[in-house]
């Protein structure tokens, strides 16, 4: 999704911009561009389609020279991807602006603009931005209060990077609904949608509150105003994961790098939150132990491969902690006359905590009766975490392939603590729960036995680079680990994939298996291995061909057309972590061979902040 980088520094920022922009690649984008303040306060902007390399050979052409400046990767919301299209979009020669979101009543600003004279050159959105900023910019010479005035104009979400000729050392930012982080620098200062395109230049940042306004302006001064143009102070922030996470090191892709980390950061997604005990419920917060203890029943609420995790935690609750749980996707529920049963905790599950939808449907809930809200979410200072009551943060580290991998795993872990701590106050057996810990310890190194795995897995993969199709069967907790392993495939492979819960086999889709028809299973060792083996029978019988990753204690034989891989063995609350793992990397080799973006597939973003 868009990206924004902004800078006013000592020095030509034109480079600082362009490896910002690089660094916010992985957030998918169509096409990137670039303004720049020069000495002599001219505006000069370079724009292209396609990727930032391409922006990078324009700016070889026609470098763009000045310390202030803004940058913008774009992700088409209104208008189709173009150069045209692409930000920074300027009002004459003056001014010019980036914008992540969207304007939802820049019809009507347009018209009256267009009523005005002003003449529009993109089918965007934000060019009405840029015109009303320099109207205003017009009637009062001070570009601090021609935003603050527009911004009173405007619906809908946004971020935005502002700058204009006649205050050639000023940068202006504003957030409302869409992430936006200013870079503290020596003597300089940064804006971006990501602390993550900022590292390269500092690790020290402000995290701007919604409705706030900055000026960024020469020795590096910050100056912040809050939703009413009071003046406010914001803490600065070190950012707490080092730089390695924006390199891909020894890996091919972000992803398989991501997937090969899973076992480092699910142990540290446990660090320092087990004691002999149990689960420490404080790593909750502080008012944790209270509404856990209230707590009557669950509503789980997110979006993608976060919604998947949520649907596991629902087996994982009702089965460990005794607690009715629902889970819904965001974009459904903002929109639904929800009912809440009283004592009923909320929780969002996500990986960037600024998808807009998950982020709408907090808001919603805050107004709603619940007995409080949970963020499960890996991005520290994103604006779920601040909004929310109790925050368990995954510590995944940055993820940068555009396919969730290890924050999905990081998500289950924290699910599992938070059941954990449920069922610690609900009277869960407490030989159950050191087991389950005891595992849990255990887990990073199974992990890294079914990553050793990988040779095999890639052999499979072959099988797949020519179907157009393929279908994901699981039961049980299981059933959203075959949702999540068909998500992944048909993201970055674009093969048509489908899951369905193993039982349901025969009310339909079985009509569509046949021998070009592959079919996956994953096949704990658990209660339901034997139902699962005869929905097994059932695609065999119709020539389809199988793919079982298998507990390694099943008593299932590879045969022609049956492809068993065996999984070592993990108690049964762990497995929907453990069979993630080849399902993810199926799915990588699978794209490998087809030769798609593994890390930016088309069309999709990492982080969706519009609705
Ligand atoms: C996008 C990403 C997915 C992600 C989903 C929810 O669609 O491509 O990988 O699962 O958003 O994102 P969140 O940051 O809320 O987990």
């Amino acid at each position: 999704m868009c990206g924004i980088v902004g800078a006013v520094a000592e020095r030509n920022v034109q480079g600082i911009l362009l490896e910002g922009l690089r660094r916010l690649e992985y957030r998918g984008y169509d096409s990137a561009g670039m303004a720049v303040l020069s000495a002599d306060a001219r505006l000069n902007r370079q724009r292209t389609m396609g990727k930032v390399a391409a922006l990078d050979a324009r700016l070889k052409e026609g470098p763009l020279n000045g310390s202030v400046g803004i940058a913008h990767t774009r992700w088409a919301t209104h208008g189709r991807p173009s150069e045209g299209n692409a930000h920074p979009h300027q009002s004459g020669d003056s001014l010019a602006v980036v914008h992540n979101g969207i304007i939802e009543n820049f019809e009507s600003l347009k018209a009256e603009l267009e009523g005005q004279g002003y003449v529009f050159t993109s089918e965007t959105d934000t060019e009405v931005v840029a015109h009303l900023l320099a109207r205003e910019f017009t009637r009062h010479r001070d570009l601090l209060m021609a935003v603050q005035r527009v911004l009173a104009m405007l619906d809908g979400a946004y971020a935005l990077g502002v700058v204009h000729k006649d205050e050639p050392g000023v940068v202006i930012g504003a957030r409302k609904g869409s992430p936006l982080v200013v870079g503290v620098g020596i003597e300089e200062a940064f804006l971006a949608s990501d602390p993550l395109a900022l590292l390269q230049v500092t690790d020290r940042f402000i995290y701007l509150k919604e409705g706030d306004v900055v000026r960024l302006s020469q020795k590096g001064t910050v100056e912040i105003f809050d939703h009413r143009g009071a003046m406010a102070e914001r803490p600065v922030q070190v950012f707490e994961h080092g730089d390695g996470a924006a390199s891909k090191g020894e890996y091919r892709h972000f992803m398989l790098k991501e997937i090969h980390e899973q076992p480092q950061v699910i142990a540290a997604t446990l660090e320092g939150r087990l004691s002999e005990r149990g689960v420490l419920v404080k790593s909750f917060g502080a008012n944790a132990e209270v509404l856990f203890s209230r707590a009557k029943q669950v509503h789980i609420v997110a979006c993608g491969t976060s919604y998947h995790a949520g649907m596991v935690a629902r087996y994982w609750l009702e089965r460990y902690a005794g607690l009715p749980t629902q889970v819904e996707v965001a974009s459904e529920y903002r929109y639904r006359q929800v009912v809440v049963p009283e004592g009923t905790l909320f929780v969002t599950l996500s990986q960037s905590g600024e998808t807009a939808d998950t982020l709408a449907a907090l808001r919603f809930a805050q107004h709603s009766g619940y007995l409080g809200s949970l963020a499960i979410c890996n991005v520290p200072g994103s604006s779920l975490v601040r909004e929310s009551d109790l925050t368990l943060m995954t510590q995944a580290g940055p993820e940068i392939g555009v396919a969730s991998t290890k924050a999905f795993t990081t998500q289950l872990t924290a699910l599992l603590l938070f059941t954990l701590a449920l069922g610690k106050q609900r009277g869960m057996e407490e030989a159950r729960q050191t087991a389950i810990i005891t595992a849990l310890r255990g887990l990073p190194t199974l992990l890294s036995q079914v990553l050793a795995l990988d040779g095999q897995i890639e052999t499979l993969s072959a099988a797949f680079a020519e179907k157009h199709h393929a279908l994901f069967l699981g039961r049980g907790a299981h059933f959203p680990i075959a949702l999540e392993g068909a998500l992944k495939l048909k993201e970055i492979s674009y093969i048509h994939a489908e899951a369905y819960p193993a039982g349901e086999l025969k009310h339909g889709p079985l009509a569509l298996v046949d021998s070009e028809m592959p079919v996956i299973s994953v096949a704990p060792n658990d209660e339901l291995l034997d139902k699962l083996k005869s929905n097994l029978q059932e695609v065999r019988a119709r020539g389809g061909e199988l793919f079982v990753f298998a507990d390694e204690q099943v008593a299932i034989n590879a045969e022609e057309g049956v492809h068993i891989l065996r999984l070592p063995h993990v108690d049964e609350a762990l497995t929907p972590i453990l069979y993630t793992l080849p399902l993810q990397l199926l799915s990588y080799h699978v794209a490998v061979l087809k030769g798609t973006d593994v890390d930016q597939p088309r069309n999709l973003a990492k982080s969706v902040t519009v609705e």
